[in-house]
């Protein structure tokens, strides 16, 4: 029963320590998306300059560009290399996560 209860232990200490390293940052998620070379962008513009505060953008739905994207991510991806100019992100490094966290905290606003 001891191993049991160390091994659980550990399972639940390892999943905190990953569940740290890899939380999302809701402010450098903003500070991303203020940034005009985000995603190497070369248009002048960052996100915040064409959805000011998150205008036009609803995190909630399934899809987005009418259809067009399957996920956030795919959409920010499709902003980035269309309207910045820019090179599309890995949809699962930090920076996709940072930013889709600050555009979910924009919620309803
Ligand atoms: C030059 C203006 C412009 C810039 C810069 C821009 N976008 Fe967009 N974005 C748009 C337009 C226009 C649409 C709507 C396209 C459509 O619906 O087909 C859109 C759509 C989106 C959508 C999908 C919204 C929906 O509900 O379907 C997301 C998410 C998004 N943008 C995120 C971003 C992010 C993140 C950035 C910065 C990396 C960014 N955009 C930069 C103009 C811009």
């Amino acid at each position: 029963m001891k191993v049991l209860k160390i091994a659980v232990l550990s399972i639940v200490a390892l999943g905190l320590i990953f569940s740290f390293a890899f939380a999302a940052d809701v402010a450098k998620g903003k500070t991303l998306f203020n940034d005009t070379k985000f995603g190497g962008g070369t248009s002048g513009k960052s996100c915040n300059s064409c959805h000011k505060d998150g205008s036009g953008i609803d995190a909630a739905k399934k899809e987005f560009m009418g259809g067009k994207a399957k996920s956030l991510e795919a959409a920010v991806n499709m902003c980035i290399e269309m309207m910045m100019k820019g090179k599309a992100i890995d949809a699962k490094s930090a920076d996709m996560a940072n930013i889709t966290a600050y555009i979910k905290s924009l919620k309803g606003k």
